[in-house]
């Protein structure tokens, strides 16, 4: 099977490189077809998202991508939004877990946070800033049909990784058009899923609940905006974003990445902890349907984060991307 793989910018290559030697490492007969996107695009083809890259990712389907910088203020639009928005990625999967030996107020966290991917306040319509700078809009779309796939995605979703409670998040009661029609939707959907346990909350409500009794949630599912802030939450929750994959699924495409961005501080330093891009290509595995594989990287993961000796030097450990990602591969090998 053939997968399209952007490395990205800061440390993207570093991490990208070390998640193509654990999948080498792994036998599962996959073929790269390596290609640009973002500042190093731009520098070398003349593109933030060149045509080809496009063009690789609709002949394969599936691609792993490294964080990219978009660069800020010259009126270039977010390559993460053009490609979610190209290819109809319209759900973004992330979930949290707790690791061992990483110190948070809860030890056993496994969350799954499901975030309309493409509609909302991210639709990009009805940007406006006065020409005195006094006065700024934006439009939020929400439309019954994105609604409709998105929700049904979630609800099947949670079925077969066998999710047993789905919470909607909404902000209907101030956010009557939007977020309500994103809320009736979800009560309509959830009809045809009734082995689910089905709960909404406002999302005001639980954030704050989130943080006091996360025990409470198993998969929250919500719109745009909303639900790249709880990610975000969801990720402090487990240490931050250093172990938060996240996968964009569209109806015949999908792309996975880290969560977190190009870490330009530590760009080039061996610094980077290639987890999160780690994690993201088990999710990869499981969607091309390489279940066990994928549990062997989480499974090795798992042994290095259990002591501090085997850490990365952002979880407190002393292990470099490159003594680390040798270290994964070796348990890799004995398991
Ligand atoms: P960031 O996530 O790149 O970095 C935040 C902090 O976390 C930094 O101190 C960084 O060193 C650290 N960090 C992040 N990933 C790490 C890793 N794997 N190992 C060790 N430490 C790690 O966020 P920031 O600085 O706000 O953004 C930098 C650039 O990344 C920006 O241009 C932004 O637009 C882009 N970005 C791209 C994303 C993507 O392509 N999916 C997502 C988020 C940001
Ligand atoms: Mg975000």
């Amino acid at each position: 099977m053939k997968i399209t793989v952007i490395p990205g910018d800061g440390i993207g290559p570093a991490i990208t490189d070390a998640t193509i030697r654990v999948l080498s490492a792994l036998e599962c007969d996959l073929e790269f077809a390596f290609c640009t996107a973002g500042e190093t695009a731009l520098r070398e083809e003349g593109a933030l998202l060149p045509e080809k890259t496009l063009q690789s990712i609709g002949e394969t389907k599936v691609a792993l991508k490294g964080p990219i910088t978009t660069p800020v203020g010259e009126g270039f639009t977010s390559v993460n939004v053009q490609l979610r928005q190209h290819f109809n990625l319209f759900a973004n999967v992330r979930p949290v877990r707790s690791y061992p030996g990483i110190s948070t107020r809860y030890d056993s966290i496994d969350l799954i946070t499901l975030r309309q991917n493409t509609e909302g306040m991210y639709a990009g319509e009805g940007q406006f800033l006065s020409d005195d700078g006094s006065r700024a809009e934006a439009k939020s779309v929400i439309t019954r049909a994105g609604s409709e796939e998105f929700l049904r995605y979630a609800f099947q979703l949670a079925r077969s990784m066998g999710r047993t409670r789905l919470t909607l998040l909404h902000k209907a009661n101030i956010l009557k058009s939007t977020s309500g029609l994103f809320l009736s939707v979800g009560r309509s959907v959830k009809k045809e899923f009734p082995d689910l346990e089905y709960g909404e909350m406002i999302v005001d409500a639980a954030a704050m609940n989130l943080v006091k009794a996360p025990e409470q949630f198993d998969m929250l599912v919500t719109t745009n905006l909303l639900g790249d802030i709880i990610s975000d939450l969801c990720a402090g929750l487990v240490g931050g974003l250093g172990m938060a994959p996240g996968a964009n699924i569209g109806a015949d495409t999908a792309i996975f990445e880290a969560v977190h961005g190009s870490a330009p501080d530590i760009a080039g330093k061996d610094l980077a902890n290639p987890s999160a891009l780690l994690l993201a290509a088990a999710l990869l595995l499981d969607h091309i349907g390489m279940p066990h594989q994928a549990i062997r990287i989480r499974r090795a993961i798992e042994e290095t984060t259990s002591q501090a000796s085997t850490r990365t030097v952002d979880l407190g450990g002393t292990l470099g991307t490159q003594a680390y990602t040798d270290l994964l591969i070796s348990y890799i090998h004995n398991q």
